[in-house]
């Protein structure tokens, strides 16, 4: 009998001073009682009532523009999206109650899987139930012991949750820095398998990476790349691809994860490879194995979805516009933003701190506008930030009124 079991045999008696497993907690409660008790809204709780269109909403009974959401094309509301969820859900039932290796795989996942192929030209497309499962998965079990990951030390949690649960070694670089990822990948030991892990555009302050020049560097020292392209699918690059397409790499890179849950407007997660042996995932890969599969009438959304992104030019074009109009009204107004250029459909505006954010937030909500306060940890450099996503189904008018907003609420809280 090893020592653990033994000790497991005889608990410790429990006495007055046996620690709180909640007390960990303690500083994130503390910080969000100050907040409320400043006597902002809670941002982290705010309920919509109901939902009118890709870009309003009742929150609080008032007609709100929605300016936080992952909604960059607009699909949610799209008529051939909601028939092809409803007949799918009418003709093959609420859900599958089983693992895409087990019963878990349906006409409809397959169907989906063909539109990825399509949509980004490759060999092969597998469907996860979330993004962040397809970060984990395919992270955790490509670079196993022995390996090394190489990321930008910004990755999104799902990226380093896939880290944290295989076992190869983690190696970050500084955030979008060519030459110090080209020297970490230097030092990697001859003979070690290699993955770099990079995102197209990167969600907290909306920049893209230097793709073109970091898959060269990535192929030249001998390593299988990975692009996370969650936040630039369906509208960056000519068809859409994402940073990839429009840095011309696409090409060049192993694998593609991507989400259902921004411009594709549903839920669920994928990843897209010209791998030979890429189908093998599909057994191995124990996020992707060990949950239940996607609901039919998800992934016929999601399957309708991505046949129309293939041909959105005219809405990639009014997103780009968008972008360009809200980064230069707010610059205009003299608030700071995360990129000195429009990148993305992200636009960050960086608030003071916390108070001043939550107060700008509330503020701004008021008014009519919903925006994501975004917080460390999940920002960079302890920043607060307010994070306007537009969607390409914002009017003209819409992005004006939203200018209006901004410079009311800045006033009022004295940020402008
Ligand atoms: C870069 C990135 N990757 C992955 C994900 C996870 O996507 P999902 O919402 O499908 O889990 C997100 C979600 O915010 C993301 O920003």
């Amino acid at each position: 009998m090893s020592e653990g079991i033994m000790q497991a045999d005889q608990p410790p008696e429990l006495t007055g001073d046996t620690p709180d497993l909640f007390s960990k907690f303690d500083d994130t409660i503390k910080l969000r009682e100050n907040l409320l008790a400043s006597g902002v809204e809670d941002p982290f709780s705010l309920v919509m009532e109901r939902v009118l269109s890709p870009t309003r909403a009742i929150c609080n009974g008032r007609d709100t523009i929605l300016l936080g959401t992952y909604n960059y094309m607009g699909m949610t509301f799209d008529p051939d999206v909601v028939a092809a969820g409803q007949k799918a859900l009418a003709d093959f039932g609420s859900g599958t109650t089983g693992s895409r290796v087990l019963n878990g795989t349906y006409q409809g996942h397959k169907e989906c899987e063909d539109a990825l192929r399509e949509f980004y030209d490759m060999d092969h497309a597998m469907v996860f139930s979330t993004g962040y499962q397809a970060n984990l998965g395919i992270i955790s079990t490509i670079a196993g012991k022995g390996d090394y990951v190489v990321l930008d030390i910004d990755s999104h949690a799902s990226i380093w949750d896939g880290c944290a649960m295989g076992n190869a070694e983690i190696v970050p670089f500084k955030h979008n820095d060519i030459t110090a990822m080209e020297k970490r990948l230097k030092r990697i030991p001859e003979g070690a398998g290699k993955l770099v892990v990079l995102e197209g555009v990167y969600s907290m302050l909306g920049d893209i990476a230097p793709l073109k020049e970091m898959v060269k560097i990535a192929k030249d020292n001998g390593a299988m790349v990975l692009v996370d392209e969650a936040h630039s699918m369906g509208f960056i690059g000519e068809h859409g691809r994402g940073v990839v397409e429009q840095a011309g790499v696409i090409d060049d890179v192993d694998f593609i994860i991507g989400t259902f849950s921004k411009s594709v407007g549903t839920v669920g997660g994928f990843c897209v490879s010209n791998h030979p042996k890429f189908e093998i995932m599909r057994l191995v890969c124990r996020p992707y194995v060990f949950t239940a599969s996607l609901p039919p009438s998800v992934v016929a959304t999601a399957a309708t979805s991505i046949r129309k992104l293939m041909t959105a030019k005219d809405k990639r074009e009014h997103l780009w516009k968008n972008s360009q109009r809200l980064h230069s009204g707010l610059t205009q107004l003299g608030f700071k933003l995360g990129t000195d250029e429009p990148q993305s459909a992200i636009v960050a505006v960086i608030m003071p701190d916390l108070e001043k954010g939550a107060a700008m937030w509330s503020a701004l909500l008021t008014e009519g506008l919903y925006v994501n306060l975004a917080r460390p940890p999940a920002t960079p450099a302890n920043m607060t930030l307010l994070r306007c996503s537009l969607c390409a189904v914002h009017s003209d008018e819409e992005v004006e009124t939203i200018l209006g907003m901004f410079e009311r609420a800045g006033k009022a809280v004295g940020i402008i």
